[in-house]
């Protein structure tokens, strides 16, 4: 197929990134810490009384994390022990022979496919059902995946391959117009390109025409064939929702299905949708969207849990993604102000979500997926590394970059976002910045950072 130019309007990839096009378009600024927010739940509270017979550690590590961003890590066995017996409990309610109390499971049918709903009963059932790991329709190497959440302009090949390396299990491409792929526009092609050791990843699509988009999906599958397509509809950015895509598309959830319906019979491979909570406050309904998205077909959702107005304000509602847990019986990720590794353990344990899904924490940060993983499986995370491997780590991502990209001075110039963030919480962080702002070839960088670590190099 012949890659055509780009259609007027669309901002090259070349000029895409001199550190802030992804921040204005997105409309954020760095990734800032998150302050640590007492979260008190009822859900949270009916868990913790439903695992009060559990060691004092567990209780200890989680209302640990309610004052301070340090959790004692569980042992893995009192992991498996508490989730074991939440699941017999779970069971026991589910026979029928609750002496609980609990209202009867009501079995309903949504959009013609019966369903299983445990809605009405008390979340201490639902509780205990969350913390099962679910199945998920493309390979997972851990029953709760950990993920690298598709980022425009930052969630490229090299910085997926770089956080699959240190523990991201699943990596998903920046959205692509579907309209840029199937007018072979070169620089949508260029952001559908990964290599074979980010597998498993998925191409995420955006557009509002659901024939375009079913197009769109095809012609991935049969050009890329990653392990899955995702379907974008959170993108809060302006020039995309104007034309009902990305979270515009929430405004009319009879789209949503039949953009979701319209990619599962163009293509083989699993569909998965990443939503928002909803356009805005008054029309927030995260339940019914994603019931909507699995009625679609909609095999896997992950949850952004604030609204299209909301942009990246206040907080993630966690909560949220708890309740659709409830409601639907696809995985569901969990996404949204997760900083550390332990806010990703931490949303797994108060959502029950299938999977956490991180974005902003991973910038200059992708030791938090080994650091999370270390959580999931009760061992001790190591220390966040200090200033010789981050710029390793550095150094090898711009190189992954300029082998990509080809061109040195363009990719430098691009690459300076990722520095700045690679060198952030260091001492003098801020004077390194400056000079990595302004490098324009590797050659400076690899500089730089001698003249930081040996001083010596920078007098002589
Ligand atoms: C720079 C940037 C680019 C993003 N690009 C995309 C995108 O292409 N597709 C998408 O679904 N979400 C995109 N998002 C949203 C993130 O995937 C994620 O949902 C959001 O940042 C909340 O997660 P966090 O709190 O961990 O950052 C982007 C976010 C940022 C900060």
């Amino acid at each position: 197929m012949a890659l055509k130019s780009r259609p007027a309007g669309f901002r090259p990839k070349a000029t895409r990134s001199l550190l802030t096009t992804s921040e204005r378009q997105w409309g954020i600024a760095m990734p800032r810490p998150m302050p640590v927010e007492p979260r008190f739940s009822l859900r949270l509270s009916i868990l913790y009384s439903m695992l009060s017979d559990f060691s004092s550690s567990l209780s200890r590590a989680m209302s640990s994390r309610r004052t301070s961003s340090v959790v004692v890590p569980l042992r893995s066995s009192e992991m498996a022990s508490a989730e074991k017996n939440s699941i017999r409990r779970m069971d026991v309610h589910w026979m029928g022979k609750s002496g609980y109390g609990a209202p009867p499971i009501r079995r309903e049918t949504y959009g013609g496919r019966r369903r299983v709903s445990n809605r009405g009963a008390l979340p201490l059932y639902s509780a205990a059902a969350r913390l099962r790991p679910m199945k998920f329709p493309y390979p997972v190497a851990h029953s709760v995946p950990l993920f690298l959440a598709p980022m425009a302009g930052v969630s490229e090949a090299p910085f997926r391959r770089i956080c699959r390396s240190y523990g991201a299990d699943v990596v998903v491409s920046e959205f692509l117009s579907c309209e840029g792929l199937r007018r072979g526009c070169k620089s949508v092609h260029d952001g559908a390109f990964f290599t074979e050791p980010e597998r498993p990843i998925g191409i995420q699509l955006y557009g509002s025409d659901p024939e375009s988009m079913a197009e769109a999906a095809r012609l991935v599958t049969e050009h890329y064939a990653p392990d899955f397509v995702d379907i974008n509809f959170g993108c809060p950015v302006k020039k995309v929702v104007k034309r009902n895509g990305g979270s515009g598309c929430l405004k009319d959830l009879g789209l949503v299905q039949s953009i979701i319906r319209a990619v599962c019979g163009a293509t083989h491979l699993p569909v998965t949708a990443k939503i928002r909570s909803g356009w805005d406050e008054a029309s927030r309904d995260p339940v019914t969207i994603a019931l909507r998205c699995q009625d679609g077909g909609a095999q896997v959702i992950t949850l952004h849990p604030r609204t299209r107005t909301d942009m990246f304000s206040g907080h993630a509602r966690w909560d949220e993604i708890g309740r659709v847990v409830e409601a639907v019986d696809v995985p569901v990720i969990g996404n949204g102000d997760i900083t550390t590794a332990e806010d990703a353990f931490r949303m797994r344990q108060e959502t029950g979500c299938a999977g956490v899904m991180i974005a902003r924490g991973s910038f200059g940060n992708p030791w938090i997926f080994q650091q999370a993983r270390a959580l999931f499986e009760g061992r001790t995370p190591h220390a966040s590394p200090g200033a010789a491997e981050r710029f390793a780590v550095a150094s090898r991502h711009a190189r992954l970059a300029v082998e990509v990209q080809g061109d040195d001075r363009q990719t430098t110039m691009e690459f300076r976002k990722h520095l700045g963030w690679y060198v952030k919480g260091l001492p003098g962080a801020s004077d390194l910045r400056r000079q990595l702002h302004r490098v324009e070839s590797m050659h400076e960088v690899e500089r730089i950072f001698a003249e930081y670590l040996s001083p010596a190099l920078a007098v002589g």
